[in-house]
């Protein structure tokens, strides 16, 4: 696979310079790594943080968001290579090629290629910063916007397009709102949130197909639209990995220590699946900003050697209005449930298998969850069997149910 510039020796390189590549090639440094390092990113610019586009960037309050200052990866001696994609992979060889002719040769590779947001053609998408400034252009006061999707693109768009004064409606096909990570009570609270905002949320509605101006649902239905948005899910990042051979099953196939099928190529972030010690090591593949980050760090130490398993507990959080959300765990690993309604309007969700709890989920204005929220994974992380009427029990502390003192203030 030689290039026109031969073959860059050595190192480490990572393919992908979002959340979880820049952290890991960080990290690289801060665990004492001192060959050379190379984060190819595919994107142009520096590194930024993907929560914000749905957010403060869609609404028009705040630009781009750097994942770090480009003085950072300079003074780290991280070889950033932005706008090239990494086109081919030869494990054999230990070589990459890019999009522009250079073959990078590695010791140890890092994939960290993310997810794309699956197309619906028609309609915008919200990956990149660039999807966000496209669509913030088309976001004024009485602007009819339809979303495809009731999952956590569509329902954070929703709800700054409501905020700018858009006219929205929201379109999902299953049952309920954020039905892949969110109980359904939380969900339905979230769903009320959005018709106080003057949001129309039809569940239940597939879409047919879009015609200029017009949403057509299956049911024979239109919405008129002056832009439509899907937030249909997204799909891993694996072509690369899938045309060199590597194991793929919705995601790129790690084991524990995030290690590919591949010698020395190992993958995190929302490309990989992993197998969960917590949940009897059922397969997950996690699409969030924090798992992102620690998958990150976590790869740059197994890729220096270190065999230890990724065991945190899952967790993210969605902002909508005054409203965050924050989930962690695998409510779907759920037989029994257990809700506490706060004297202060928040609630919390526990979701206990076999009586160990294995998801907790909670929601509240602002910071209003984050701390029983917090204490909640420590709990799922020390395998705990709550009393669920403690649990259900507002008057109850959840703190005094660690096993042992936890540093949470
Ligand atoms: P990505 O961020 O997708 O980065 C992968 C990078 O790899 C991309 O830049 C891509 O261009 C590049 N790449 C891919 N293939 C190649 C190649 N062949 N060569 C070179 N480069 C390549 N999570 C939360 O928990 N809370 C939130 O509120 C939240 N909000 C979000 C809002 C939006 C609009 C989006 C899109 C996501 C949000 N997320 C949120 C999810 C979170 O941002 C992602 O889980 C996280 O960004 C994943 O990081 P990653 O590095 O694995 O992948
Ligand atoms: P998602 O999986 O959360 O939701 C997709 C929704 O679209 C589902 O409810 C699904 O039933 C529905 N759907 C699928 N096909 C449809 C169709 N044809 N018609 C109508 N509805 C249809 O995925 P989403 O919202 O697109 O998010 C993509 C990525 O962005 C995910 O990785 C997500 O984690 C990430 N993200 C995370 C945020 C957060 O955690 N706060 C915020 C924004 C994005």
């Amino acid at each position: 696979m030689t290039g026109p510039g031969g073959v860059v020796p050595g190192g480490v390189v990572v393919v992908g310079a979002g959340e979880c590549g820049t952290r890991a090639a960080l990290a690289l440094r801060e665990e004492g790594y001192a060959g050379p390092v190379t984060l190819v990113g595919g994107e142009p610019g520096h590194p930024y943080e993907r929560p914000p586009l749905s957010k403060a960037v869609l609404s028009g309050a705040a630009d781009l968001t750097p994942l770090c200052t480009p003085e950072r990866l300079v003074d780290a001696g991280v070889t950033h290579l932005a706008g090239v994609a990494a086109t081919a992979l030869d494990v054999r060889a230990h070589e990459v090629a890019l999009a522009d002719g250079r073959v990078l040769g590695y010791e140890r590779l890092l994939l960290a290629t993310g997810a794309r947001a699956r197309p619906l053609p028609g309609a915008l998408v919200l990956r990149s910063h660039a999807d966000a400034v496209a669509l913030q252009a088309r976001l004024r006061p009485g602007t009819r916007v339809g979303v495809v999707g009731g999952g956590f693109i569509g329902l954070e768009v929703a709800a700054t397009a409501a905020g700018l004064g858009c006219a929205v409606t929201v379109v999902e096909a299953a049952p309920r709102l954020m039905g892949r990570a969110v109980p359904e009570r939380l969900a339905a609270r979230v769903a009320a949130r959005h018709a106080e905002a003057g949001v129309a949320v039809r569940c239940a509605s597939p879409v047919a197909r879009l015609e200029p101006g017009r949403i057509v649902l299956a049911d024979g239905q239109v919405v008129e639209t002056d832009v439509v948005v899907a937030g249909i899910g997204s799909a891993p990042e694996t072509a690369l990995a899938a045309a060199a051979g590597l194991a793929v099953a919705d995601g790129i196939v790690v084991d524990g220590s995030l290690a590919t099928s591949a010698p020395d190529v190992f993958a995190a972030g929302d490309c990989c699946s992993f197998p969960h010690p917590l949940y009897d090591d059922r397969r997950v593949r996690l699409e969030s900003w924090r798992a992102a980050q620690e998958q990150g760090v976590h790869a740059a130490r197994a890729l220096l050697g270190d065999p230890e398993p990724y065991a945190a507990v899952p967790w993210f959080w969605s902002d909508q209005y005054e409203l965050s959300l924050q989930v962690a765990g695998l409510p779907g690993a759920a037989t029994e449930e257990v809700v506490r309604v706060r004297p202060d309007g928040a609630e919390l969700w526990f979701g206990l298998d076999a009586g160990r709890l294995v998801a907790v989920a909670g929601i509240g204005t602002g910071t209003a969850v984050a701390k029983d929220v917090r204490i909640g994974e420590l709990l799922i992380a020390q395998r705990a069997a709550p009393d669920p009427a403690a649990l259900a029990d507002p008057g109850v502390a959840l703190k005094p149910l660690l096993r042992a003192p936890s540093p949470v203030g």
